[in-house]
């Protein structure tokens, strides 16, 4: 197993998940990107490990890209989400009744279910993006950054359009996009379905904090 799938299992047998979840807005980085409404908040940095929580507004669209430095696992945490990874749904790819089996880890191709929770092996080479609906999303991006390169926001080691390029989330967007820039090879829009169950948020609570887990 390599270091950062060690990390990523370790890292969601801590109360981190239920931490993001409880932050309020006034916890994050507010209008983050110069995108109005979303909001980002490194929940842990120790190099080459970091973690942001990203909650991206209702029907934001992030376009396909790729991290050069950044190899990372994202983990849904709610919402409404739909991934891509290598130009289509990620939710293609995932059997949803996988997750009711009590297997605490478990792949399906690039998915993970890790303690209940979806999460998508995204190398630092892979495209990916994502759609957001109604309800907005939430999502852990836990991060390996490679070539010694310092942790700092996963929007700052990034080659492809950003997320203030799109028209309607950035007041100067200069482009007009839509959902097919986040899923260049799909056929069919986002569908919002696919979600994993509600987690027990109050396991999460009984666990001990990343900073009372990791004594390295
Ligand atoms: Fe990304």
């Amino acid at each position: 197993m390599d270091v950062l799938t060690k990390f990523v299992i370790d890292y969601l047998n801590t109360s981190a998940v239920a931490d993001a979840i409880d932050l309020k807005t006034e916890d994050y980085d507010q209008d983050f990107f110069g995108v109005p409404g979303y909001c980002r908040k490194v929940q842990y940095r120790r190099p080459p490990f970091q973690v942001e929580i990203l909650r991206p507004t209702p029907n934001m669209i992030i376009p396909e890209h790729t991290h050069p430095n950044i190899d990372s696992f994202e983990v849904h945490l709610a919402g409404d989400t739909e991934f891509s990874h290598h130009g289509v749904w990620v939710s293609r790819d995932f059997d949803h009744n996988a997750i009711q089996d009590k297997t605490y880890f478990k792949r399906v191709d690039e998915c993970f279910y890790i303690n209940g929770l979806l999460a998508i092996e995204v190398k630092h080479s892979d495209i990916h993006g994502g759609c957001f609906g109604k309800r907005g999303g939430l999502f852990m991006s836990i991060q390996h950054w490679l070539n010694d390169v310092e942790p700092t926001c996963v929007g700052l080691d990034y080659e492809g359009y950003n997320i203030d390029e799109v028209d309607g989330q950035h007041p100067d967007a200069k482009e007009k996009l839509d959902w097919k820039c986040a899923a260049s090879k799909e056929d069919i829009p986002p569908q919002f379905k696919k979600v994993p169950p509600p987690i027990d948020l109050d396991l999460f609570r009984t666990l001990p904090s990343p900073e009372q887990y990791f004594t390295w």
